[in-house]
């Protein structure tokens, strides 16, 4: 493969954009030519994705971010005690908020923390700022994509256990049989006296839940429409993005929140070099969002070897934060 060169940028960098282009690439390819169409929502999260997604947490329709950090403030201490002492916590997803501090202040002599972030910047930008806040505590990013099986960093002190913490109810944009298999190899990579505590949003009424997947100024929207604009942006597709809206419902059958592209018109997308048809009013899917009764979920985790400890909910039982263990 010949890269293109220019001065500005160094080869190395300018091979992984393309590579990662490349990806990006096949992936919207792929997923544009099946029926129904849709767009992988890894995606989503560059970096105005990611600056788009905390605006969401912010409005006041999304409830989960707040709602969750309530509970972690209010009940860290409980949790701590629960994981036990001598822990080395891993936790899945970003290690930079606020949530996982509450529960860092509440650990009983913990032996390590293990942010795990497919994010190689944001990983280490987050665990330095992390380990210069607790010098106690021996901090160990892993720049891993959790899905798949990833090595255990060694730390100095031996842990007593290892809990795995997983925040954000990411584990809702999983379907149920994806969500169950990352359940497992969570239980797998902990062994014995593992641990799991695990942010979950509940099934409740369906106007909240639409709600906080429409919120009024937008956000939401501007979020998922960006994906198409990083097609047109950093694939060079031509796509009329102004055609598609936002549309996002509750599918009380199957407890989720289904997100979608609409295209108000019959139009042509030209991605390298090749079309994809889109006729008015198709829809292209970008993501789910489950959301679980604190009994299904138990169940669903029971069946690959999980128990149910013990769950703290907000007084509106919106949202739960569950702690399992492996016995
Ligand atoms: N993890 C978030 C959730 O399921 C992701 C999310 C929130 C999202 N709003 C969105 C994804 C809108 C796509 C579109 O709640």
């Amino acid at each position: 493969m010949i890269l293109p060169h220019s001065s500005s940028t160094p080869i190395a960098q300018q091979a992984m954009t393309q590579f990662a282009n490349e990806r990006f690439l096949t992936d919207s390819l792929t997923g544009l030519s099946q029926t129904p169409k849709r767009l992988p929502c890894k995606y989503f999260y560059d970096q105005r994705g990611s600056q788009l997604f905390d605006q969401i947490c912010e409005t006041d329709e999304y409830y989960l971010t707040r709602t969750e950090t309530a509970i972690m403030q209010r009940y860290a201490g409980e949790m701590g005690e629960c994981l036990g002492e001598g822990v080395m916590l891993i936790e899945f997803g970003s290690g930079s908020s606020i949530k996982t501090r509450y529960l860092l202040d509440h650990l009983i002599k913990p032996v390590a923390y293990v942010p795990v972030d497919i994010s190689r910047e944001h990983l280490h930008e987050s665990a330095d700022q992390i380990s210069g806040d607790y010098p106690d505590i021996e901090v160990l990013p892993v720049c891993a994509d959790f899905t798949k099986p990833f090595p255990l960093p060694n730390p100095k002190q031996r842990p007593s256990h290892d809990a795995v913490y997983f925040p954000g109810s990411t584990i809702g944009n999983f379907r149920p049989n994806q969500a169950k298999q990352l359940l497992a190899s969570i239980a797998h990579m902990c062994g014995q006296k593992g641990g799991l505590l695990i942010g979950v949003d509940l099934r409740k009424d369906k106007a909240i839940l639409e709600r906080a997947y429409n919120d009024n100024q937008g956000v939401t929207a501007e979020f998922n429409l960006n994906l198409l604009h990083r097609l047109q942006k950093e694939l060079g597709a031509t796509i009329d993005v102004d055609a598609f809206e936002h549309h996002a419902f509750y599918n009380a059958e199957l407890g989720r929140i289904e997100i979608y592209l609409r295209s108000r018109v019959d139009q042509t997308i030209l991605l390298d070099g090749q079309t994809v048809q889109v006729e008015a009013d198709e829809l292209i899917h970008t993501e789910y969002s489950h959301k679980y009764t604190i009994d299904g979920f138990a169940e669903m985790a029971r069946e690959v070897g999980w128990t149910l400890r013990r769950w703290w909910t907000d007084e509106n039982q919106y949202f739960a934060v569950l702690h399992l263990v492996v016995l």
